[in-house]
């Protein structure tokens, strides 16, 4: 009887950890994430030719992702009005498969959030979608678009000197897109594809330049500007799995069936120990 005990114990246990690396987010599931998305107030005119236009773009965008992780677009139209402007960029290491996939779904977040407006943008973990009906392209940018420091960390100066090497590191490495990490602490940064070499590096100074001066002892900063983005962590990689709410739906779906089988997996537990523990009694009193 006590084998057979300790072996539905052994089985409850083993269906619980199970669950929980099931609900455990995997990093690529990250990279859809929801980072930031921002609209213009003008809207278009329904069904018109610019609404063609930018559906037309969109389309672009989407199909260049599976063969490249920068393009941009200018589609024209038959009057100035209707043209439209647009570029997708995808993190310097994910595979095209992947970018193209984070491209699909920023393009339909896009569709939702920017609801009928002349203008919009998307940043996902993975990538970044903007379109337009002004031109934007090929322009250096800096303006802040999303600053978000984390808690202090206190005046660990170790901590803070390991930071400031890490983004010291990734100012000077070359390239769009550029990681770099040294113990717990991690680093990346990524150019729009638009930029020259040079509006990239002056990009990418100032963004590092304003984490170092924002986020003081923050223990994880992001710095998005306009065409480029600069990003540390202190506390190891979680940083750029943090939010999920893109996927919120569905892992609040997940949390539920979760805490549900937890629940009875606590019950069956709860039976299981008050039946040894009944046994035992029961075989003391024998
Ligand atoms: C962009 O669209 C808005 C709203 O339709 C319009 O007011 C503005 O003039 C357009 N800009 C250009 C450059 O066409
Ligand atoms: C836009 O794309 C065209 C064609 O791929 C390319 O020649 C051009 O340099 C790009 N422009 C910018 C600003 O990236």
């Amino acid at each position: 009887m006590g084998r057979t005990t300790s072996s539905s114990l052994l089985l409850t246990f083993t269906f619980i950890v199970s669950l929980s690396s099931l609900t455990c987010p995997s990093l690529s599931a990250s990279t859809d994430a929801f980072v930031f998305g921002g609209c213009t107030q003008q809207k278009y005119v329904q069904d018109s030719p610019f609404e063609s236009n930018l559906n037309s773009l969109l389309t672009s965008l989407v199909n260049s992702a599976t063969y490249s992780s920068y393009n941009n677009y200018t589609i024209m139209g038959s009057s100035p009005q209707d043209v439209v402007y647009g570029l997708y960029q995808c993190r310097g290491d994910l595979s095209m498969p992947d970018c193209a996939t984070c491209v699909a779904r920023a393009v339909s977040q896009l569709g939702v959030l920017c609801a009928q407006t002349c203008g919009g943008a998307l940043q996902l973990q993975g990538c970044y979608v903007k379109y337009d009906n002004t031109t934007f392209l090929g322009v250096e940018d800096k303006t802040v678009v999303l600053k978000k420091c984390g808690p202090s960390v206190g005046y660990d100066t170790d901590a803070m000197n390991l930071r400031d090497a890490v983004l010291g590191g990734l100012a000077r490495t070359g390239g769009a897109y550029r990681v770099g990490g040294s113990g717990d602490v991690q680093g990346v940064a990524q150019c729009i594809g638009d930029l020259s070499t040079g509006e990239c590096q002056d990009c990418l100074s100032e963004a590092i330049m304003r984490l170092k001066s924002d986020c003081g002892t923050a223990d994880y900063g992001d710095m998005f500007l306009a065409k480029c983005y600069a990003r540390y962590t202190t506390g190891g990689p979680h940083v750029y799995t943090k939010s999920h709410s893109a996927d919120k739906s569905t892992s609040d779906g997940e949390k539920t069936f979760a805490i549900i089988i937890g629940l009875l997996a606590g019950v069956a537990l709860l039976i299981i120990f008050l039946s040894f523990l009944r046994k035992v009694f029961g075989g003391n009193g024998k």
